[in-house]
Protein backbone atom coordinates (compact mmCIF):
# COMPACT_ATOMS: atom_id res chain seq x y z
CA UNK A 1 0.00 0.00 0.00
CA UNK A 2 1.46 3.53 -1.25
CA UNK A 3 1.77 6.01 2.10
CA UNK A 4 0.54 9.47 1.04
CA UNK A 5 1.98 11.73 3.38
CA UNK A 6 -0.97 14.13 4.09
CA UNK A 7 0.79 17.13 6.79
CA UNK A 8 -1.90 16.32 9.89
CA UNK A 9 -2.08 19.52 12.19
CA UNK A 10 0.63 19.41 15.27
CA UNK A 11 1.86 21.92 17.87
CA UNK A 12 -0.32 24.45 19.90
CA UNK A 13 -3.30 21.99 20.56
CA UNK A 14 -1.80 18.85 20.57
CA UNK A 15 -2.73 16.73 23.95
CA UNK A 16 -0.31 14.84 25.99
CA UNK A 17 -0.19 11.05 25.52
CA UNK A 18 -3.21 9.31 27.51
CA UNK A 19 -5.59 12.21 27.47
CA UNK A 20 -8.30 11.81 25.38
CA UNK A 21 -8.33 14.14 22.53
CA UNK A 22 -12.78 14.06 22.89
CA UNK A 23 -14.33 13.53 26.36
CA UNK A 24 -18.29 14.07 26.66
CA UNK A 25 -19.05 13.87 30.44
CA UNK A 26 -23.16 13.77 30.66
CA UNK A 27 -24.03 15.10 27.68
CA UNK A 28 -27.74 15.96 27.17
CA UNK A 29 -29.44 17.46 24.63
CA UNK A 30 -33.29 17.73 23.54
CA UNK A 31 -35.59 19.20 21.16
CA UNK A 32 -38.46 21.00 23.04
CA UNK A 33 -39.57 18.33 25.13
CA UNK A 34 -38.03 15.52 23.65
CA UNK A 35 -34.67 14.69 25.29
CA UNK A 36 -33.21 12.64 22.50
CA UNK A 37 -29.56 11.51 24.20
CA UNK A 38 -29.43 11.40 28.23
CA UNK A 39 -26.27 11.25 30.26
CA UNK A 40 -24.12 10.12 27.62
CA UNK A 41 -20.36 9.80 28.16
CA UNK A 42 -17.69 8.89 25.78
CA UNK A 43 -14.20 9.27 25.17
CA UNK A 44 -12.25 9.33 22.07
CA UNK A 45 -8.73 8.06 21.93
CA UNK A 46 -6.40 10.41 19.41
CA UNK A 47 -5.88 8.48 16.72
CA UNK A 48 -8.04 5.88 16.78
CA UNK A 49 -11.75 5.07 14.90
CA UNK A 50 -14.57 4.98 17.44
CA UNK A 51 -17.99 4.03 16.52
CA UNK A 52 -21.39 4.75 18.06
CA UNK A 53 -23.47 1.92 16.75
CA UNK A 54 -27.42 2.56 17.42
CA UNK A 55 -31.02 1.76 15.49
CA UNK A 56 -33.10 4.71 14.07
CA UNK A 57 -33.58 7.68 16.69
CA UNK A 58 -31.17 5.90 18.85
CA UNK A 59 -29.65 10.22 19.09
CA UNK A 60 -26.64 9.17 17.31
CA UNK A 61 -26.47 12.58 15.15
CA UNK A 62 -28.07 14.34 17.76
CA UNK A 63 -24.55 13.51 19.70
CA UNK A 64 -22.86 14.72 16.36
CA UNK A 65 -24.34 17.86 16.11
CA UNK A 66 -24.17 18.43 19.66
CA UNK A 67 -20.13 17.66 19.55
CA UNK A 68 -19.87 20.32 16.35
CA UNK A 69 -22.01 22.98 17.92
CA UNK A 70 -24.86 22.50 15.61
CA UNK A 71 -27.20 21.82 19.12
CA UNK A 72 -26.49 23.15 22.34
CA UNK A 73 -26.71 20.64 25.09
CA UNK A 74 -28.72 20.95 27.87
CA UNK A 75 -26.15 19.35 30.51
CA UNK A 76 -23.09 17.73 30.69
CA UNK A 77 -19.42 19.12 29.39
CA UNK A 78 -17.72 18.26 26.35
CA UNK A 79 -13.75 18.75 25.37
CA UNK A 80 -11.57 18.67 22.74
CA UNK A 81 -7.51 18.45 22.56
CA UNK A 82 -8.08 19.52 26.43
CA UNK A 83 -10.60 22.67 26.52
CA UNK A 84 -14.15 23.27 26.53
CA UNK A 85 -16.00 23.58 23.39
CA UNK A 86 -19.28 23.17 25.22
CA UNK A 87 -21.54 24.99 22.89
CA UNK A 88 -19.21 27.23 21.34
CA UNK A 89 -19.72 28.44 17.87
CA UNK A 90 -19.64 26.03 14.98
CA UNK A 91 -16.91 27.51 13.34
CA UNK A 92 -15.09 28.07 15.94
CA UNK A 93 -14.72 24.45 16.57
CA UNK A 94 -13.98 23.70 13.04
CA UNK A 95 -10.74 26.16 13.26
CA UNK A 96 -9.53 24.38 16.60
CA UNK A 97 -9.37 20.74 13.87
CA UNK A 98 -13.21 19.55 14.67
CA UNK A 99 -15.13 18.73 11.45
CA UNK A 100 -18.32 17.33 10.76
CA UNK A 101 -19.19 15.36 7.70
CA UNK A 102 -23.16 15.43 8.09
CA UNK A 103 -26.00 12.90 7.43
CA UNK A 104 -26.96 12.77 4.12
CA UNK A 105 -23.62 14.50 3.10
CA UNK A 106 -24.90 17.84 2.16
CA UNK A 107 -22.88 18.85 -0.72
CA UNK A 108 -23.29 21.86 -2.16
CA UNK A 109 -25.35 20.30 -5.31
CA UNK A 110 -24.57 23.81 -7.58
CA UNK A 111 -20.79 24.42 -7.14
CA UNK A 112 -18.35 22.72 -8.78
CA UNK A 113 -16.67 19.66 -7.38
CA UNK A 114 -13.59 21.81 -6.55
CA UNK A 115 -15.35 24.45 -5.31
CA UNK A 116 -16.57 22.07 -2.60
CA UNK A 117 -13.37 21.19 -1.40
CA UNK A 118 -12.52 24.75 -1.29
CA UNK A 119 -14.90 25.45 1.01
CA UNK A 120 -13.85 23.09 3.57
CA UNK A 121 -10.49 24.72 3.00
CA UNK A 122 -12.31 28.37 4.36
CA UNK A 123 -10.50 28.37 7.69
CA UNK A 124 -7.30 28.53 6.38
CA UNK A 125 -5.08 30.81 5.12
CA UNK A 126 -1.93 28.64 3.89
CA UNK A 127 -2.70 28.84 0.41
CA UNK A 128 0.26 26.51 -0.67
CA UNK A 129 -0.77 23.38 1.71
CA UNK A 130 -4.67 23.83 0.66
CA UNK A 131 -3.16 23.31 -2.78
CA UNK A 132 -1.13 20.35 -1.49
CA UNK A 133 -4.13 18.99 0.21
CA UNK A 134 -6.61 19.21 -2.50
CA UNK A 135 -3.66 16.84 -4.81
CA UNK A 136 -3.74 14.69 -1.73
CA UNK A 137 -7.30 14.32 -1.43
CA UNK A 138 -7.46 13.41 -5.18
CA UNK A 139 -5.20 10.60 -4.29
CA UNK A 140 -7.37 9.14 -2.24
CA UNK A 141 -11.07 9.83 -4.29
CA UNK A 142 -9.02 9.72 -7.94
CA UNK A 143 -12.78 9.98 -9.10
CA UNK A 144 -13.38 13.68 -7.87
CA UNK A 145 -10.25 14.59 -9.59
CA UNK A 146 -11.94 13.74 -12.91
CA UNK A 147 -15.53 15.10 -11.68
CA UNK A 148 -13.64 18.45 -10.17
CA UNK A 149 -15.24 20.90 -12.83
CA UNK A 150 -18.63 19.38 -12.79
CA UNK A 151 -21.60 20.80 -10.28
CA UNK A 152 -21.40 18.44 -7.43
CA UNK A 153 -25.42 17.80 -7.43
CA UNK A 154 -24.42 15.75 -10.52
CA UNK A 155 -22.68 13.44 -8.72
CA UNK A 156 -23.31 9.53 -7.57
CA UNK A 157 -24.88 9.51 -3.38
CA UNK A 158 -21.31 7.46 -3.34
CA UNK A 159 -19.19 10.14 -4.88
CA UNK A 160 -21.27 12.58 -3.17
CA UNK A 161 -20.16 10.69 0.20
CA UNK A 162 -16.26 11.32 -1.13
CA UNK A 163 -16.85 14.64 -1.55
CA UNK A 164 -17.97 15.32 1.52
CA UNK A 165 -15.30 13.47 3.42
CA UNK A 166 -12.86 15.30 1.21
CA UNK A 167 -14.32 18.54 1.60
CA UNK A 168 -13.92 17.72 5.77
CA UNK A 169 -10.28 16.43 5.06
CA UNK A 170 -9.43 20.14 3.10
CA UNK A 171 -10.38 21.39 6.77
CA UNK A 172 -6.62 19.65 7.59
CA UNK A 173 -8.87 18.23 11.12
CA UNK A 174 -7.35 16.26 13.62
CA UNK A 175 -10.71 14.86 14.62
CA UNK A 176 -13.93 14.03 11.90
CA UNK A 177 -17.41 13.80 13.14
CA UNK A 178 -18.81 10.66 10.45
CA UNK A 179 -22.41 10.24 10.48
CA UNK A 180 -23.68 7.17 8.34
CA UNK A 181 -21.51 6.69 5.49
CA UNK A 182 -22.95 4.04 4.80
CA UNK A 183 -26.18 5.69 3.97
CA UNK A 184 -28.59 4.71 1.11
CA UNK A 185 -24.86 3.01 -0.19
CA UNK A 186 -24.43 -0.25 -1.91
CA UNK A 187 -22.54 -3.24 0.27
CA UNK A 188 -19.77 -2.66 -1.98
CA UNK A 189 -19.81 0.92 -2.67
CA UNK A 190 -20.03 0.94 1.73
CA UNK A 191 -16.68 -1.21 1.87
CA UNK A 192 -14.80 0.85 -0.32
CA UNK A 193 -15.92 4.31 1.55
CA UNK A 194 -14.66 1.77 4.87
CA UNK A 195 -11.88 1.22 3.55
CA UNK A 196 -10.57 4.56 2.33
CA UNK A 197 -11.62 5.42 5.72
CA UNK A 198 -9.68 3.37 7.64
CA UNK A 199 -7.00 4.39 5.22
CA UNK A 200 -7.05 8.17 6.08
CA UNK A 201 -7.04 7.42 9.57
CA UNK A 202 -3.75 5.02 9.40
CA UNK A 203 -1.60 7.15 6.83
CA UNK A 204 -2.95 10.90 7.66
CA UNK A 205 -3.04 10.16 11.82
CA UNK A 206 -6.93 11.93 11.43
CA UNK A 207 -8.83 10.09 14.68
CA UNK A 208 -12.87 9.67 13.89
CA UNK A 209 -15.62 9.31 15.77
CA UNK A 210 -18.07 7.74 13.61
CA UNK A 211 -21.67 6.57 14.32
CA UNK A 212 -23.28 4.05 12.16
CA UNK A 213 -26.38 1.44 11.89
CA UNK A 214 -23.98 -1.06 9.94
CA UNK A 215 -22.91 -2.55 12.86
CA UNK A 216 -21.02 -4.75 10.65
CA UNK A 217 -18.72 -2.40 8.50
CA UNK A 218 -18.66 -0.18 11.82
CA UNK A 219 -17.10 -2.66 14.24
CA UNK A 220 -14.78 -4.30 11.60
CA UNK A 221 -12.98 -0.63 10.87
CA UNK A 222 -13.29 0.47 14.00
CA UNK A 223 -11.09 0.18 17.57
CA UNK A 224 -13.27 0.87 20.15
CA UNK A 225 -17.43 1.18 20.08
CA UNK A 226 -20.32 2.17 21.89
CA UNK A 227 -23.94 0.87 21.87
CA UNK A 228 -26.91 3.87 21.92
CA UNK A 229 -30.23 2.75 22.76
CA UNK A 230 -32.62 6.12 23.01
CA UNK A 231 -30.70 8.29 23.90
CA UNK A 232 -28.33 6.65 26.38
CA UNK A 233 -25.04 4.93 26.15
CA UNK A 234 -25.73 0.83 27.04
CA UNK A 235 -22.68 -0.73 26.32
CA UNK A 236 -18.82 -0.19 25.19
CA UNK A 237 -16.11 -1.97 24.72
CA UNK A 238 -13.08 -2.61 21.84
CA UNK A 239 -14.57 -3.72 19.54
CA UNK A 240 -13.21 -6.89 19.02
CA UNK A 241 -14.90 -7.78 22.26
CA UNK A 242 -17.87 -6.15 21.15
CA UNK A 243 -18.39 -8.41 18.25
CA UNK A 244 -18.00 -11.69 20.14
CA UNK A 245 -21.15 -10.13 22.45
CA UNK A 246 -24.06 -12.40 22.23
CA UNK A 247 -26.48 -9.34 22.20
CA UNK A 248 -24.57 -7.23 19.66
CA UNK A 249 -24.43 -10.90 17.40
CA UNK A 250 -28.51 -11.05 17.98
CA UNK A 251 -29.18 -7.85 17.44
CA UNK A 252 -26.83 -5.25 15.83
CA UNK A 253 -25.10 -8.21 13.15
CA UNK A 254 -28.35 -10.43 13.63
CA UNK A 255 -26.39 -13.83 13.03
CA UNK A 256 -28.72 -15.14 16.11
CA UNK A 257 -31.57 -16.76 14.39
CA UNK A 258 -29.96 -16.64 11.14
CA UNK A 259 -33.25 -18.18 9.52
CA UNK A 260 -35.88 -15.84 11.52
CA UNK A 261 -34.71 -12.78 10.37
CA UNK A 262 -37.64 -10.78 11.92
CA UNK A 263 -38.65 -7.64 13.15
CA UNK A 264 -35.61 -6.74 15.55
CA UNK A 265 -33.65 -6.63 12.33
CA UNK A 266 -33.44 -2.58 12.27
CA UNK A 267 -30.60 -2.62 9.61
CA UNK A 268 -33.63 -3.63 7.30
CA UNK A 269 -35.86 -0.52 8.42
CA UNK A 270 -33.35 2.01 6.20
CA UNK A 271 -34.63 2.37 2.85
CA UNK A 272 -32.06 2.41 0.47
CA UNK A 273 -31.74 5.52 -2.07
N1 LIG B 1 -35.11 18.56 14.75
C1 LIG B 1 -35.73 17.71 15.57
N2 LIG B 1 -36.86 18.06 16.22
C2 LIG B 1 -37.49 17.21 17.07
N3 LIG B 1 -37.06 15.96 17.35
C3 LIG B 1 -35.95 15.56 16.74
C4 LIG B 1 -35.21 16.39 15.82
N4 LIG B 1 -34.15 15.70 15.36
C5 LIG B 1 -34.20 14.50 15.97
N5 LIG B 1 -35.27 14.41 16.80
C6 LIG B 1 -35.62 13.26 17.65
O1 LIG B 1 -34.52 12.97 18.50
C7 LIG B 1 -34.31 11.56 18.60
C8 LIG B 1 -32.90 11.22 18.15
O2 LIG B 1 -32.75 11.54 16.77
P1 LIG B 1 -31.39 11.37 15.97
O3 LIG B 1 -31.58 12.02 14.66
O4 LIG B 1 -30.28 11.84 16.82
O5 LIG B 1 -31.31 9.79 15.82
P2 LIG B 1 -30.33 8.88 14.96
O6 LIG B 1 -29.79 7.85 15.88
O7 LIG B 1 -29.36 9.71 14.24
O8 LIG B 1 -31.34 8.16 13.95
P3 LIG B 1 -31.14 7.73 12.39
O9 LIG B 1 -30.39 6.43 12.40
O10 LIG B 1 -32.53 7.54 11.89
O11 LIG B 1 -30.40 8.82 11.68
C9 LIG B 1 -35.43 10.92 17.78
O12 LIG B 1 -36.47 10.58 18.64
C10 LIG B 1 -35.85 12.02 16.82
O13 LIG B 1 -37.19 11.88 16.47
MG1 LIG C 1 -28.96 10.05 12.27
Amino acid sequence: MTVIPFPGPSGPGSTAEGTPLLRLQNVESAYGPIKAIRGVSLQVQRGEIAAVLGSNGAGKTTILKTISGIIDPRRGSIEFQGAHITAADPAAIVRRGLVHVPEGREVFALLSVRDNLLMGAYTRSDADAVARDLELVYAYFPILKERAAQDAGLLSGGQQQMLAISRALMANPELILLDEPSLGLSPKLTKEIFEIVVRINRERGTTILLVEQNANMALNASDYGYVLENGRIVMEDSCERLREKDDIKEFYLGMKDAGVRGERRWKKKKNWR
